[in-house]
């Protein structure tokens, strides 16, 4: 079997241990987006067809919510918190430190899908700023030569 087929294979396999439930359409969108990283037009079609939606509405829960993502994305999501106290202790060059090393800008992913670069609006942690939190990790009171280091302990 290639790996095009066992793909779609585990897509059904989701797709069919929701499709009883109500409100099934999202447990289904949030394990896909969790397994795969993202949400291919592929995966968004036969959703659609198994679970017999349009695919309009489909497409409609998979761009209204924020934590669903259609494009792929890094095996590493890093979020840089601007939110105030953050902002106020120099969260935006943390940010543009991150944008330099990485050579992508917040809201894209590194070519080879190591990382992906985000920002939030406090995550809860306000007196270690500025933060940042990478996967499960948060990085706290953090100065921009700190930065490649971090990275490096994310490979
Ligand atoms: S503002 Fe950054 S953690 Fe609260």
């Amino acid at each position: 079997m290639n790996d095009k087929m066992k793909r779609k294979v585990d897509l059904e396999k989701v797709i069919n241990k929701y499709k009883a439930e109500k409100g099934g359409i999202i447990s289904v969108l949030q394990e896909i987006n969790r397994e795969y990283g993202y949400l291919s037009e592929d995966a968004l079609k036969l959703v659609a067809k198994k679970l017999d939606v349009p695919l309009i509405q489909v497409y409609s829960i998979a761009t209204f919510y924020t934590a669903f993502s259609l494009k792929p994305r890094g095996r590493h999501l890093i979020n840089v918190c601007l939110g105030t106290a953050c902002f106020v202790k120099g969260g935006n060059r943390i940010l543009e430190k991150l944008e330099r090393e990485l050579g992508i800008k917040a809201g894209e992913t590194t070519k080879e899908l190591r990382y992906s670069l985000d920002t939030v609006h406090c995550i809860g942690c306000c007196s270690l700023a500025p933060v940042i939190r990478i996967d499960e990790d948060a990085y706290g009171r953090l100065k921009q030569e700190k930065v490649p280091e971090i990275l490096k302990k994310h490979k």
